[in-house]
């Protein structure tokens, strides 16, 4: 006779579980044994349950293998589900059979230690109930997006990483040795979706973006994932019309579907469901004029770093888009702003509550010879974009686009003191490993 099926440990909790038999395998997460009765709680993806062995039932020597589980240890239970008001959820499994797949080593993470230690150890930190929350709500943000771009007729396409020419300025991008020839990893798609909406017109990618930046601080990854749109036929006030749609469906959406976990991460879902559009707006010079009138010594050409963006949003429950930043400031394919040749038609959106920046969207720059001149005065090598500005010889249209850090919205999603603990593997200038 072949064994029944393992059922969840989620199931044990269902109105009709009491008194059936179950098979369970799952982690322990929690042991102890008292007067020949062991008290295991037992851990698989659904949720934990309190498992009880009795030596009188199992045998001594099951019993004895079954006391010897570590913390992270995997067991695998045959036995039945009854009421018990002491066991979390009132309810626990009386084992008959306990069969250990990995007695485990004495398990070496424990709430006190350091946090260079715990990052050592993230292999296993993200066994953690705050983690499991974390990325369950990460994945969920993911599909929402998805579904957010579907619906708007935007499709997903995949360009390289590998590449041969940096999208956002040499200075902050990884080189790498491309079989004797210098090579980069990519700091953003936007350059190839460029090309990619002539046949298409809207596109989208989501890809690891690597930033070389040595900022050792809580909102910069080297590693991260982005999630860029480039969108044909749009200006800026279209394209921020449609970042805030995204922004408010990806609240909502993340809201309805994973309340509990925001609950346990201390964000009350109610606070994502009260997002709406429009998000206000501010020029850049109008931010520095409220930055002076806080204390902050900026003048126009000032960049908005981590600080000024703070103390922008600080008091506000709702995001602030920053725009017509000066030319200087950003990047080379930014349209410069009709009438004003100082500033480009570029926006930042920063995240409420003084999170800062979580997208940077702009409208392209059309003007092959605007382009050529901006390569020049960054530095570039020109040669390695002629692929880009052929863009602009054949078939070249207004568009624009954005590109949103997964990781800095969900940081401020979950209100999470450092980005890193957005993302199950961080890589920052300190750590590659593990
Ligand atoms: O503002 P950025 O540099 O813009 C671009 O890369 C454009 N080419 C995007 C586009 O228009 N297609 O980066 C976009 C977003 C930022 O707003 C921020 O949310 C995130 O990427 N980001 C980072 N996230 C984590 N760690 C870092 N080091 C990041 N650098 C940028
Ligand atoms: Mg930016």
């Amino acid at each position: 006779m072949s064994a029944p099926p393992f059922a969840s440990v989620s199931s044990v909790f269902a109105a009709d579980a009491l008194g059936r038999a179950v098979r369970l395998r799952g982690w322990v997460s929690r042991s102890r044994s008292s007067g020949g009765i062991l008290f295991v709680h037992l851990r698989d993806r659904s949720g934990t349950v309190q498992v009880t062995g009795r030596r009188d039932v199992l045998g001594s020597e099951p019993f004895e293998a079954a006391e010897h589980v570590q913390v992270e240890g995997a067991i695998e239970v045959d036995g039945t589900v009854a009421d018990d008001p002491r066991a979390p959820g009132g309810r626990e499994v009386r084992a008959r059979q306990i069969h250990v797949v990995d007695a485990g080593a004495p398990f070496p993470i424990f709430q006190e230690q350091t946090e260079e230690f715990r990052l050592d150890k993230r292999h296993l930190v993200i066994r953690s109930s705050q983690h499991v929350a974390t990325f369950r709500v990460k994945a969920e943000l993911l599909r929402v997006l998805r579904t957010f771009l579907e619906g708007e007729d935007v499709l997903e396409t995949t360009p390289p990483i590998l590449t041969g020419n940096p999208a956002e300025g040499g200075a902050e991008a990884f080189t790498i040795d491309y079989f004797g020839r210098p090579g980069f990893l990519s700091q953003s798609a936007q350059l190839y979706l460029e090309a990619m909406i002539v046949p298409h017109e809207r596109v989208y990618a989501l890809t690891p973006s690597f930033r070389a930046e040595k900022s050792r601080t809580s909102r910069h990854l080297t590693e991260y994932q982005h999630l860029e749109v480039e969108l044909a036929w749009t200006d800026l006030d279209a394209l921020l019309e449609f970042v805030e749609r995204m922004i408010v469906a990806a609240c909502h959406g993340v809201a309805e579907r994973r309340a509990d976990e925001l609950r346990a991460l201390g964000r009350p879902p109610e606070e994502l469901l009260a997002m709406h559009a429009p998000f206000p707006r501010t020029s850049y010079a109008d931010a520095l004029e409220r930055l002076k009138g806080l204390g902050f010594p900026v003048a126009w050409g000032s960049d908005l770093g981590t600080a000024e963006e703070r103390a922008l949003t600080l008091e506000s429950a709702a995001p602030l888009f920053v725009t017509r930043f000066p030319r200087e400031l950003k990047a080379f394919y930014m349209r410069r702003s009709p009438g004003d040749s100082r500033t480009v038609e570029a926006a930042d959106l920063l995240a409420p509550e003084g999170y800062g920046e979580i997208v940077g969207a702009s409208c392209r720059e059309t003007d092959l010879q605007g382009l050529q001149e901006r390569l020049h005065a960054i530095g570039a090598n020109v040669a390695d974009y002629e692929w880009y500005l052929d863009l602009r010889r054949h078939g070249n249209v207004p568009h624009a686009g954005f590109g949103l850090g997964i990781e800095r919205l969900l940081r401020w999603m979950l209100r999470r003191e450092h980005i890193r603990e957005t993302t199950p593997f961080p890589r920052t200038p300190s750590r590659h490993t593990p």
